[in-house]
């Protein structure tokens, strides 16, 4: 197995807990890829040999970026919805509809290359790995092959066939529960790992949402919700109820969500891209992490209420608008997003640590800190995956 000696690190986050502060930092550090995986990490001049060297010239590393919500398998496109919006009509989940529509018509070959596109475009921001939720077909057909295109781009795949009600249901939404949760979740189980509903006035309330998650986990999948986005409901408390890993969302939290939240350990994924991108009110996040609630931030890439791939994006305006300290906000797009994902154990990622996946990020900045001290401009100078240079 070859060995690469990335040396000369201003400053190394590992997100190691055993070392000091949040991200434990190591400046003037080095790191050791063996393989696809962290084979050393400490200060530059205790680094042993290896086969290859590359030089960091000062620069910051910091562990890939996990996006662990997105809906990039789509076709067609809301930028008149987003100018309308902007012009003063408010977001609304109907417009998901539209999106349906267009993935509806277009093929399986139109459907992959415009999501690995968007997957690239992830890439080139630092994001080594990411979610991807079906949820834009919402027939048994449409949905199977919406998540086979996303099985083609990674390991992470949600079925969220309970998005909204489709046309044709609109009459009979319970009727289109009992699609989503038997034939569709049937032809779905086999390409998707985790199972969504959007717990939403005008998508499904908690009795649906929990119909949904009971069939999933019942076919092996495991439960995430999206709630709470468009105000405030049920959603939160039923995935803290149920002790899922993650609630994304959280936009309109009363005190009992976030008591719920910090009791169950779930995670609260919260989006500021949508925010950013409808209008709407940042949640509170500095509230959350002062109540002891684990928050990651992903960017919900989707046609509608955010269409940008930017974890950069996120982090700045994590910073700027919602109270996370530099730091928090570079630990919610790694370690936390990583444990969201259920992709924190020994050989993981989200942390530069001997065993993880060597998934790196270069940046060509001093810190971490430039991520939000410098919104808007492309700051990653390299990514490497699975210990293998890609950008
Ligand atoms: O996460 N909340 C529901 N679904 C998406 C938006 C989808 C759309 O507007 O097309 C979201 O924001
Ligand atoms: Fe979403």
């Amino acid at each position: 197995m070859t060995s690469t000696l990335l040396t000369n690190i201003g400053e190394l986050v590992t997100n190691d807990p055993h070392r000091e502060g949040l991200l434990g930092t190591i400046e003037a550090a080095a790191l050791v890829v063996e393989g696809d995986r962290v084979a050393w990490v400490g200060h530059a001049t205790d680094a042993p040999a290896a086969d290859a060297v590359v030089d960091a010239g000062g620069r910051a590393v910091l562990p890939g970026f996990v996006d662990s919500h997105s809906h990039v398998v789509f076709a067609g496109d809301r930028a008149q919805e987003f100018a309308a919006r902007m012009s003063g009509t408010p977001y609304a989940a109907g417009g998901i509809r539209t999106t349906v529509a267009a993935t509806r018509a277009a093929t399986d070959e139109q459907l992959l290359s415009h999501a690995a596109r968007l997957v690239q475009e992830m890439l080139r921001q630092g994001t080594t790995t990411v979610e991807i939720k079906s949820g834009y077909g919402l027939s048994v057909r449409d949905e199977a092959r919406s998540l086979a295109v996303a099985r083609q781009l990674t390991e992470q795949t949600t079925f969220l066939g309970a998005h909204v009600v489709p046309q044709e249901h609109a009459d009979d939404p319970a009727g289109y529960v009992d699609l989503v949760t038997g034939p569709m979740l049937e032809s779905c189980a086999p390409h998707a790992r985790w199972i969504d509903a959007f717990c939403e006035r005008g998508a499904f309330d908690a009795d649906q949402a929990r119909a949904v998650l009971d069939a999933g986990e019942a076919a092996g999948l495991r439960g995430r919700l999206h709630a709470n986005q468009l105000g405030p409901g049920p959603g939160v408390r039923l995935a803290c109820e149920r002790g899922l890993l993650a609630v994304d969302h959280c936009t309109y939290l009363d005190d009992a969500d976030v008591d719920a939240l910090r009791d169950s350990g779930t995670i609260a994924t919260l989006l500021p891209g949508v925010e950013f991108s409808t209008r709407q009110p940042y949640p509170d996040a500095r509230r959350l992490l002062d109540a002891g609630v684990r928050v990651a931030l992903a960017s919900d890439c989707n046609p509608g209420s955010c269409f940008t791939s930017s974890i950069p994006l996120c982090v700045a305006l994590a910073v700027r608008e919602m109270g996370l300290t530099p730091a928090e906000a570079v630990h919610a797009v790694t370690a936390t997003a990583a444990a969201s994902l259920d992709l924190d154990g020994a050989d993981g990622v989200g942390r530069l640590v001997p065993g993880r996946r060597a998934d790196l990020v270069l940046l060509d900045a001093p810190s971490h800190v430039h991520l939000a001290y410098r919104p808007g401009v492309p700051l990653v100078a390299g990514v490497w995956q699975r210990g293998r240079p890609v950008l």
